[in-house]
């Protein structure tokens, strides 16, 4: 494209061009102004412009600055007068290919700057185009390593899942069978002290020790029969039944106690949701668990909040749902405590049979694992979260649209 807003100067380029490039022979147009240059530019691409500093509205130096600002790359080798060298300069500052001056104007030299601009601009536009390229790859990268890593902290996460499984399973394997050994003894010696109660009636401090004796049989029951429900094995017997429905029934017990103890309870349960598959006497067991738990983490008083909802799983692989689609809808029920919090070195172990940093007589540190294998009876997760100072929020999520007839709850993980 020429832009030259003199006939005779225009020809003159033209003939030179002509003269010059030969193999292919260029297409040439010619614009008389900045405007008609413009409107060529919008209908038809070129591979060059060969402008006039002399227009006759504005100047070349101004197409230019309006051409960069459209983002138009186009090379334009700007022609000036005789000694014109500061506007030479400010022509390659705005964004010039070249400058030639007209005067000296010849084939050689016009041949030359036209080939070498357009040269420099494919040059250019390869490597605008290679860096594109290269971001987009990095985009990419950055994507799939994303993908990499959360596909790494979703195998880390089942892995240690797997891991309290197995290591609960044994756990589970080794208490049923100590559990038996250990009730017969007990019985015999709850026998004899029965025995020795009823003939001793005169002997006060033998009645006193032999009451020591009971209540610690007692505890020792406590203990067998929590570790006796702990190893059970598929003891659940699952129906259809209402998430909040059960919540609200374990609530309803236990909100009084903990309204005198300055605890608020908060219940935040979402309406309609889809109905499980519970074993609802053994459900209730989990809840009460999680609540006795957070009750005394809240001596001194606080909130608890309970809240339901239906979530798309992260957890969905580990869930033995019909379909893809169906898998990944989940229920979760969340426990919010604001008490003492667990601190980041037990939050591994809470699950550990016998497990406690209660005192002897306020815990035996079996509930959360009963609760585990409880919920991993149901094919769902458990897990907790604390800052270790900031109260603790326990996670239940079961999976939905289970089919009834799927008994068969994740074999390979619960070997009890
Ligand atoms: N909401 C909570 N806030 C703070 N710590 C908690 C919470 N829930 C559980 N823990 C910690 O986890 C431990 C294990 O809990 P788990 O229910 O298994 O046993 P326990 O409550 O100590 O005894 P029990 O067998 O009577 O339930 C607790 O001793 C406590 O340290
Ligand atoms: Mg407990």
């Amino acid at each position: 494209m020429i832009v030259d807003d003199d006939d005779d100067d225009a020809f003159l380029i033209e003939e030179l061009i002509q003269e010059g490039l030969t193999h292919p022979s260029p297409t040439l147009n010619r614009a008389k102004s900045q405007k008609e240059a413009l409107q060529m530019l919008e209908t038809t691409s070129y591979d060059i412009g060969i402008c006039d500093y002399r227009l006759g509205e504005g100047d070349g130096i101004g197409l230019l600055r309006t051409l960069r600002s459209k983002n138009i790359t186009l090379p334009i080798i700007v022609l000036t007068g005789q000694g014109d060298q500061e506007i030479a300069v400010e022509a390659m500052k705005s964004g010039a290919t070249d400058y030639l001056t007209k005067g000296k104007l010849n084939c050689e030299a016009l041949t030359k700057s036209i080939t070498h601009a357009i040269q420099l601009h494919q040059e250019a536009e390869r490597r605008i185009h290679t860096e594109e390229m290269l971001k987009k790859s990095h985009q990419e990268l950055t994507v799939a390593h994303k993908e990499l890593q959360e596909s790494l902290n979703k195998l880390t996460t089942a892995k240690n899942q797997i891991l309290r499984s197995e290591k609960l399973a044994g756990v589970g394997r080794l208490a049923a069978g100590v559990c038996h050994e250990i009730l017969n003894p007990l019985n015999i010696i709850s026998g004899y002290s029965q025995t020795l109660q009823m003939e001793r009636q005169d002997d006060l401090a033998l009645q006193e020790d032999l009451g020591s004796i009971s209540e610690e049989i007692h505890r020792i029951e406590k203990i067998v029969s929590g570790l006796l429900k702990f190893s059970r094995k598929r003891d659940v017997d699952l129906k259809h039944a209402g998430i909040n429905e059960e919540l609200e029934s374990v609530l309803s017990i236990v909100e009084g106690e903990m309204g005198i103890e300055g605890i608020e309870v908060v219940r935040e349960f979402a309406p309609d949701l889809p109905k499980p598959l519970l074993d609802t006497d053994r459900m209730r067991q989990v809840f009460l668990n999680i609540i006795n738990n957070a009750k005394y983490a809240m001596q001194d008083g606080g909130k608890l909040t309970v809240r339901t909802q239906t979530v798309d799983s992260e957890n969905s692989s580990h869930f033995t749902g019909s379909t893809p689609e169906e898998m990944k809808k989940t229920l979760k029920i969340s426990f919010i405590d604001t008490g003492s919090g667990i601190k980041k070195e037990h939050l591994d172990q809470i699950f550990d049979p016998f497990f406690t940093t209660k005192p002897e007589d306020k815990g035996t540190g079996l509930g959360l694992s009963v609760c585990y294998s409880i919920i991993e009876k149901h094919s769902g997760t458990l897990e907790a979260e604390s800052d270790g100072a900031n109260g603790t929020t326990f996670v239940i999520e079961l999976p939905l649209n289970q089919k009834q007839e799927k008994e068969d709850f994740s074999p390979q993980l619960n070997p009890l």
